[in-house]
C-alpha cells in the first residue's frame, strides 16, 4: 500500500464511471478497470468471472469499490434475460464475494426500475415490484448486496443526466446532441415521470456517502421534483441552444419495448438527512447536465 486509500471502479469506460474516475479526490489512488477494449488504458476486467474479478481485486487492493458494472440497456435485457441475469446478477455476485473476503467497502448503482412505477413517491423501504427483466435484475443484485454486506452502500437513481466524454455509452445528452445538431426532432415520452439527477451531483452524494462513516443501505439520489421525459427533453434541448420544438411528445408505449414504470419518483429524505450535497431541483440538474456541477469540496 502507498498510503492512500484505493478506489477501483469497476464499468471506469460507461457514462458514470467517466464522471467518478473524474471527480474522485485526490487523497485517492483510482483505478478504473471495465471490459476489454481498443485504446482501453485502465485495468481490465469481466466480472461475469470469478477469477477475472479477483485479478482486478489482486491488482488494485481496493479498500472501496464501485460497482457501475452492468448492461444498463433495458430493451437488450428484455430481449436476452439470460445475459441480462449473467452480468447484472451473476457478475454482481462474484464483487460481492471478493469485497467480502479483502474487507473492501463495496457502492453499487441500482435503479428505480426495481419499482412498477405505479404510484408517486417510492422510499427506501418500499418492497421492489419491477416490471422489466433489467428491474428484476437489479432487485435481485441489491438483495445479493445487501444479504452479504449490510455496511454496503446501494444507491437508487430514476435517471441520471449529462455527457460523456467517450462515445458508446448509457450518456443520454450525447445522443440527443447529435440528433438535434444534424436539425432531427427527437420523441421522448409524455407519460413517464422521473426525478432526474445530473452525473456530476450524483457522483457528489457517492462520495459523500462512502466517506460517511456508518453510511450503509440504500440511498435514493434524485431531484426534488419530478419531470416528464418529454418536457426534460425540452429543457435540455434549449439548454444546449437547441429549439425546443425539435422535442416532440411520444404519447404511448412503443411496441416490442420493454415495461417501463410510468411514474419513478424517488425520495430523498434520506440523503438530505446526512449530506451537505443540497438535493437539486430539476432546473438546476438540467442546468449541471449541460454546463457542468460544481464539484463538492471532500
Ligand atoms: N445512467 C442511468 O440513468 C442509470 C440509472 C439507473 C441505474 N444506473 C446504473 O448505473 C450503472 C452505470 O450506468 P452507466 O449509465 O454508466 O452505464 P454504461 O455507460 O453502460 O456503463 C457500464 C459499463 O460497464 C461495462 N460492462 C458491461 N458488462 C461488463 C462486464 N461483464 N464486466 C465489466 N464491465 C462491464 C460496460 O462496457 P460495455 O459498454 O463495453 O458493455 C460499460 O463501460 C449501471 O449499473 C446502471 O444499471 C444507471
Amino acid at each position: 500500500m502507498d498510503g492512500k486509500p484505493h478506489l477501483l471502479i469497476l464499468g471506469a469506460r460507461g457514462f458514470l464511471g467517466q464522471h467518478l474516475a473524474r471527480q474522485a479526490p485526490p487523497a485517492c489512488r483510482v483505478f478504473e478497470a471495465d471490459l476489454p477494449a481498443a485504446g482501453w488504458q485502465g485495468l481490465t476486467v469481466d466480472i461475469t468471472s470469478g477469477a477475472s474479478v479477483n485479478a482486478a481485486f489482486r491488482e488494485a487492493s481496493p479498500n472501496v469499490v464501485v460497482l457501475l458494472a452492468a448492461t444498463s440497456d433495458i430493451d437488450q435485457c428484455e430481449t436476452d434475460p439470460q445475459r441480462a441475469e449473467q452480468i447484472n446478477v451473476g457478475g454482481a455476485a462474484h464483487v460481492v464475494e471478493a469485497c467480502a473476503r479483502s474487507g473492501a467497502k463495496l457502492a453499487f448503482t441500482s435503479s428505480a426500475a426495481v419499482f412498477d412505477g405505479t404510484h408517486h413517491g417510492y422510499r427506501e423501504s418500499d418492497a421492489p415490484t419491477p416490471l422489466s427483466v433489467y428491474g428484476k435484475t437489479k432487485a435481485q443484485a441489491e438483495q445479493l448486496v445487501a444479504r452479504t454486506l449490510p455496511s454496503a452502500i446501494i444507491f437508487r437513481l430514476a435517471l441520471a443526466v449529462g455527457f460523456a466524454r467517450n462515445h458508446g455509452t448509457n450518456a443520454m445528452l450525447n445522443k440527443l446532441a447529435e440528433k438535434l445538431r444534424a436539425g432531427q426532432s427527437v420523441a421522448f415520452p409524455d407519460f413517464e415521470y422521473r426525478n432526474p439527477i445530473d452525473a456530476g451531483t450524483l457522483v457528489n452524494f457517492m462520495l459523500e456517502l462512502i466517506k460517511l462513516p456508518g453510511a450503509g443501505g440504500v440511498y435514493h439520489v434524485g431531484a426534488s421534483e419530478s419531470i416528464s421525459r418529454f418536457e426534460l427533453g425540452r429543457r435540455l434541448a434549449e439548454k444546449m441552444g437547441f429549439s425546443s420544438d425539435l422535442i416532440q411528445p411520444q404519447t404511448s408505449p412503443l411496441p416490442g419495448r420493454a415495461p417501463r414504470g410510468h411514474d419513478h419518483f424517488l425520495l430523498t429524505e434520506r440523503v438530505r438527512a446526512v449530506c451537505r450535497t443540497p438535493v437539486p431541483s430539476c432546473d438546476e440538474v438540467v442546468e449541471r447536465a449541460v454546463n457542468g456541477s460544481p464539484q463538492a469540496n471532500l
